[in-house]
Parts: structure tokens; C-alpha cells; sequence
């Protein structure tokens, strides 16, 4: 077979830095180890009977099995809007203010080719989620890191770019409660942010996947929550986490008008949208009862309050995230995150996330995951405790 060459955009894609370490912890499990992967962040509860129920009736509705009207059924877009409304008091124009996503990756792709010309700049915290350098990169731009610092509380220091990044910059993508770090922000960080993206012109993009998970009483806010949110920006959300539906594929963006309008006007030329059965579910999800959100919010802060526990209890010392369902452990003294997780894999059959995969900040610390139960979390414990490292 002849092999074809990839064009520029593609070869322009960052290298997955966790593909290496999915091929190690694969050949271990094939020669039979017994492997605690607390590497990914696949949630592992099953979604709510009543959402299932949904897509199963749904499924045999026939208008969905025609296609679905471009950009979307209406009364997602209406649940979207009372969603917001009465989770975080925001209002949304259900057909202005919203677009529908096949995950919130995607739409975190999609909005660098809506905003970024080749050359322009965008803003990604640095330890980040790895997809926002991909929609970077697939639009020729140029990111400029801002560094979350453990001292800092996770949160970018503005005052740190330097103004000629700031002129150039196009967008700034925000992420809380916070993959990796599970660093939550406080609505004044909202509001500086607000002021500094209008008065630059940059559009802020906040990646609300974990918009639910808030520990300790708290509930996270919502950027679009705090005032003058919408001139400057957008929020995107995802069913994956909130209601365990990472398989269905379903999230949305709200906010700004005009950018939800490029998000659209983009989906019209690579998709129709979502089956309508899954946007149906989705809809059950967002509008049905909610105490599935919050058994799933107890039961991560009880696995939490576990892990951190346990590892404090053998002289590691951690902090405790106060959101997301991430641990961001620092590595023993003089060990980097590629050589500290190696250590864990092949010395205790546990896997974990080097920092260093989300970014050169996150240098120094690992990433856990709280994805399996209490009895393997403390199994998890009691073989780091055998190492002697603390
Ligand atoms: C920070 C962050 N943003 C966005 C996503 C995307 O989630 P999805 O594409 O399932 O909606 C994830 C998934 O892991 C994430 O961790």
C-alpha cells in the first residue's frame, strides 16, 4: 500500500504525551499485573436510570430517525436556558446565546478555528488540558502559557504576560474547577479576568466541565454568573462528567451571541448535530431530578477525603482538591513526574498522570484521578506506603 502525507495543519498536531504511558500500563496488564489505574479521567459510575430510560424511548421516536434540524432541537436549547437559570441564576436566549456540542472537546477545538487567524495568539494555562493546544495548533496560532502556581492558588497572574502577547492575543481558555490542579476559583477571579479580556479584546473561553464538583459546601461559579461575563466570552459545559455520560458525546457552549453564532456557523459545515434521542436524554438529564448529581458529588468528596487522608496518614504531603474529581500530588524531592509515576507502575502497579503531559508547570507533580472505589483507593495507599518514600 502507498502511504499519503499528511498535509502541514496535521503534522502542525502536538504529540499525545500519554500515548507512551497507555502502551507501558497495556503490556503490563497483558503480562498479567494487577494494575490500579488512577491515570485517566473516565468517569466510572454508570448514568442515572431515568436519562437511559429517555434515550430508550426516545430511540423510538421516528422523527428522530430523520435528520436532525441544523444546529439542534429547540428544546435542548430551552433546557440548556432553564438549566442555567436555575443552577447559577444566568440568563440565556436559548436560540442566541446557545450551541450544541458533541462534547465540550469538541466545541474546545472548534472555537480556536472561530477565533484565531495563523500567527494569532491565545492564552492556555500552563498545567492545562491538552485538547486547547490541539485547537491551537489546528488553526496555525501561537500559544502563550500563563503558569498556575501552587502559591498562586492555580491561578494565572495577568500581570505576568507581557503586553506584546496581550495586543496579539485572540482568546484565553480558563478551566474551573481545575483539570489538573482541581483548584477552584473564587468569583473575583472572575471579575479581574473580565475586566483585563475587555480591556484587550481577548474572548474568554471557561471550560465548566466540572462545573458541578465542588467540595466542602462549595458550589462552583459560573463565569457567565459574575457581570459583563457575556461581552467577553463564553462558557463551555459537558453532560460527560455532571450526569456520567462521557459516552454519549453530548456538551454545549452559552454566552456571547457572536461567538456562538462562528460556533454554529462552523458546525453547519462539518456536522448536522446530534441524534435526537441523545439530545432528548440530555434534555431529561438537565431538566429531571437531581439527586444523582449530588450522590455523585459525595460520593467523589468521600473518595477524596480517603485518598488524601490515607496519603497524609503515610507522611506525603498533599493537599486536598476542592473540585473536580483530580488529586495534584507533589513528586518526592529530586524526582521528576515521568521518573516518579515510572516508579509507581512498575513498583506498585499504580498509575497516575505525569505533570509534565499537561504542561512544563505542571513539572513536579502527578495527577490522580478519584475514578475508583474507596477499597482500591486504599489499596492504592497501602502499596505507596510499602515504597518507604515519605
Ligand atoms: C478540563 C476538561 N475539559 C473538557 C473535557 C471534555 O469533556 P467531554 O469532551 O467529554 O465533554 C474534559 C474531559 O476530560 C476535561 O477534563
Amino acid at each position: 500500500m502507498k502511504n499519503f502525507e499528511m498535509n502541514h495543519t496535521l503534522r502542525q498536531l502536538p504529540e499525545q504525551y500519554f500515548a507512551a504511558l497507555v502502551s507501558k500500563v497495556q503490556k503490563l496488564i497483558n503480562e498479567g499485573a494487577d494494575i490500579i489505574n488512577l491515570g485517566q479521567g473516565n468517569p466510572d459510575q454508570p448514568t442515572a436510570t431515568h436519562i437511559i430510560e429517555s434515550l430508550q424511548n426516545a430511540a423510538d421516536n421516528p422523527t428522530f430517525h430523520r435528520y436532525p434540524p441544523f444546529q439542534g432541537y429547540p428544546f435542548f436549547k430551552e433546557a440548556v436556558a432553564t438549566f442555567y437559570k436555575r443552577e447559577y441564576g444566568v440568563t440565556i436566549d436559548p436560540a442566541t446565546e446557545v450551541c450544541i456540542l458533541f462534547g465540550g472537546k469538541a466545541g474546545l477545538v472548534e472555537i480556536s478555528q472561530c477565533l484565531l487567524n495563523p500567527g494569532d495568539v491565545a492564552l492556555v494555562p500552563d498545567p492545562g488540558y491538552p485538547d486547547y493546544w490541539s485547537g491551537v495548533a489546528l488553526a496555525g496560532g501561537k500559544m502563550v502559557m500563563m503558569p498556575l502556581l501552587e502559591k498562586n492558588q492555580f491561578l494565572p497572574d495577568y500581570n505576568l504576560l507581557h503586553l506584546d502577547d496581550i495586543e496579539k492575543a485572540k482568546v484565553m481558555f480558563l478551566n474551573y474547577p481545575n483539570n489538573p490542579t482541581g483548584a477552584v476559583a473564587p468569583p473575583t477571579f472572575f471579575d479581574e479576568t473580565i475586566s483585563f479580556a475587555k480591556q484587550h479584546h481577548i474572548c474568554v473561553v471557561h471550560d465548566f466541565a466540572y462545573g458541578s464538583i465542588g467540595f466542602d459546601g462549595i458550589k462552583p461559579t459560573s463565569f457567565l454568573a459574575r457581570e459583563g461575563a457575556k461581552d467577553t466570552g463564553i462558557e463551555i459545559y459537558t453532560l460527560s462528567k455532571t450526569y456520567n455520560m462521557a459516552g454519549w458525546r453530548v456538551g454545549f457552549a452559552v454566552g456571547n451571541a457572536s461567538v456562538i453564532q462562528m460556533l454554529n456557523l462552523y458546525q453547519d459545515h462539518m456536522y448536522v448535530s446530534l441524534f435526537g434521542a441523545v439530545q432528548q436524554a440530555a434534555t431529561t438529564a438537565l431538566l429531571g431530578p437531581q439527586d444523582c448529581v449530588e450522590m455523585l458529588v459525595s460520593l467523589y468528596e468521600e473518595r477524596r477525603n480517603t485518598f488524601i487522608d490515607g496519603l497524609q496518614s503515610i507522611g506525603w504531603e498533599v493537599k486536598a482538591p476542592k473540585g473536580s474529581f483530580f488529586a495534584w500530588l507533589p513528586c518526592p524531592k529530586g524526582m521528576s513526574s515521568t521518573e516518579f509515576a515510572d516508579l509507581l507502575l512498575y513498583e506498585a502497579h499504580i498509575v497516575v498522570a505525569p505533570g509534565k503531559g499537561f504542561g512544563d508547570y505542571g513539572e513536579g507533580y502527578v495527577r490522580v484521578g478519584l475514578l475508583e472505589d474507596k477499597e482500591k483507593l486504599n489499596e492504592a495507599i497501602e502499596r505507596i506506603a510499602k515504597l518507604n518514600l515519605f
